[in-house]
C-alpha cells in the first residue's frame, strides 16, 4: 500500500517508518525538515521525503489537497492537535484513500474512576491539548462510524526511548534525578510518590499502527490505548532506578505545593500536569483485536533511554555504572 505519515521522523516514525518498509509498503515522509529522524535506519533511503508545515499549509486551507494529492491508500496522522485540523483532513480525504490511522494520547482521560482506565471510560479530559486530542477521537470515530472516513485512533502513553530526556521519577524531564539517584543523593518525591505514570516504548508504539493497518476490519471506528503492560508509581520507579547502580533509593515525601516550591516552575508544572493525570491504562483491548504485544516493560522503556542519554554524555553518573 502507498503510505503518507504525516510528522515521520519524530520518536514514533524513527521505528515506523523502518517497520513500513519492511512490510512492502511503499512510504512518504511529511515533516519540515528541521530536524534529522531520531534514529537513523537504511529504510529512509527507500522512502519518499515531502518537506511541508502542516501548521500553515492548514492556516492557509491546502493541506489535505496536498496529502489528496499524493494519492495514498493509508494516511498516518503524528502532530494533529485540534479537530478543525483533523476535520480538514478528513474533508481533504473523504472517500479518497482506505484508512485514516491518528495518533492521540492516554491525556484524552482525565483523572479516572477505575484503573487501569480502559477506552470506554467516560472521557473527563482537562488541558488544551488532551481535550482537543479527545474532540479529535470524538470526530474521527463519529466519521468511521457514520461511513465517512474509516479511521482508527491509537493513544500511547509517555513515549520513552533512545534519543530524549523522558519522563522520570519525579514526573518532569529534569536530568538532575537520575544523578541523584544513581550518586545516592537523596530525592524529593510529591505525596506518598504514589501516584502513576505509564510510559511506552515508540517501537511498541509503532508495532500498533502497523498492527492497526494490517487488522482495519476489526480496528476501525475503535481508538486503543498503546501502552506498556503496567504503570509504575513514582516511589517504585525511583526505587527501581537507584537499584539500577545497586542502590537504595534515598527518598523523602514532601506534600505537592512544597515540592512546588522547591522546584523549578517548569518542571514542578511538568509534574503536575503528569501527577494530576496519574495515568494508568489498559492495553487489553489492543492486545484482544490487534495481537498487541508490547516487547518492553515501562522500566525497560525508561532504560534504553537512560542509557542512551548516558551513552551521549547528557549525564552526570559519576563513576556509577548502570547495571541493567
Ligand atoms: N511524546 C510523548 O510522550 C507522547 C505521548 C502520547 C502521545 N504523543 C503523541 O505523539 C505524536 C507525536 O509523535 P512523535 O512523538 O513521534 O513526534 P515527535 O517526536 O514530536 O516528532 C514530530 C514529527 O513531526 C514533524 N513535525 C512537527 N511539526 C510539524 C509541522 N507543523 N508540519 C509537518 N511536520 C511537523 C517533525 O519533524 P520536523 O520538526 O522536521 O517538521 C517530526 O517528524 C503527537 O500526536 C502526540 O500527541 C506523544
Amino acid at each position: 500500500m502507498r503510505v503518507v505519515v504525516i510528522g515521520a521522523t519524530g520518536h514514533v516514525g524513527g521505528y515506523l517508518i523502518p517497520r513500513l518498509v519492511a512490510a512492502k509498503h511503499e512510504v512518504i515522509a511529511i515533516s519540515r525538515g528541521q530536524h534529522a529522524p531520531y534514529r537513523n535506519h537504511p529504510a529512509w533511503h527507500e522512502v519518499t521525503r515531502v518537506g511541508a508545515d502542516r501548521d500553515a499549509e492548514d492556516a492557509a486551507g491546502t493541506f489535505a489537497g496536498r496529502v489528496a494529492d499524493l494519492h495514498p491508500d493509508v494516511v498516518i496522522d503524528m502532530v494533529c492537535f485540534t479537530p478543525e485540523s483533523a476535520q480538514q483532513l478528513v474533508d481533504g480525504l473523504r472517500n479518497r484513500i482506505q484508512l485514516l490511522l491518528h495518533c492521540g494520547t492516554i491525556w484524552v482521560h482525565g483523572p479516572a474512576v477505575e484503573v487501569p482506565v480502559t477506552e470506554d471510560a467516560l472521557r473527563r479530559p482537562f488541558g488544551e491539548y488532551g481535550v482537543g486530542k479527545a474532540a479529535i477521537e470524538e470526530l474521527l470515530l463519529r466519521e468511521a462510524r457514520s461511513s465517512g472516513m474509516r479511521s482508527v485512533v491509537l493513544h500511547p502513553g509517555h513515549i520513552s526511548g533512545p534519543g530524549w530526556p523522558v519522563i522520570s521519577p519525579v514526573g518532569n524531564l529534569d536530568l538532575d534525578v537520575w544523578t541523584r539517584l544513581a550518586t545516592g543523593q537523596t530525592v524529593t518525591l510529591p505525596n506518598f510518590g504514589l501516584e502513576t505514570l505509564h510510559h511506552v516504548h515508540p517501537d511498541d508504539v509503532a508495532q500498533a499502527f502497523e498492527l492497526a493497518l494490517r487488522r482495519q476490519n476489526v480496528a476501525v471506528g475503535e481508538s486503543f490505548h498503546v501502552v506498556s503492560d503496567r504503570a509504575i508509581t513514582l516511589r517504585g520507579f525511583a526505587e527501581s532506578v537507584a537499584g539500577w547502580f545497586g542502590r537504595d533509593a534515598d527518598l523523602r515525601f514532601v506534600p505537592f505545593e512544597e515540592f512546588r516550591r522547591l522546584t523549578k516552575q517548569e518542571d514542578a508544572e511538568a509534574t503536575w500536569e503528569h501527577i494530576s493525570r496519574s495515568s494508568n491504562a489498559s492495553n487489553d483491548k489492543a492486545r484482544r483485536l490487534l495481537g498487541y504485544v508490547p516487547r518492553y516493560t515501562s522500566l525497560q522503556a525508561v532504560a534504553e533511554a537512560v542509557q542512551w542519554l548516558n551513552r551521549n554524555g547528557e549525564l552526570d553518573l559519576g563513576s556509577n555504572e548502570l547495571a541493567i
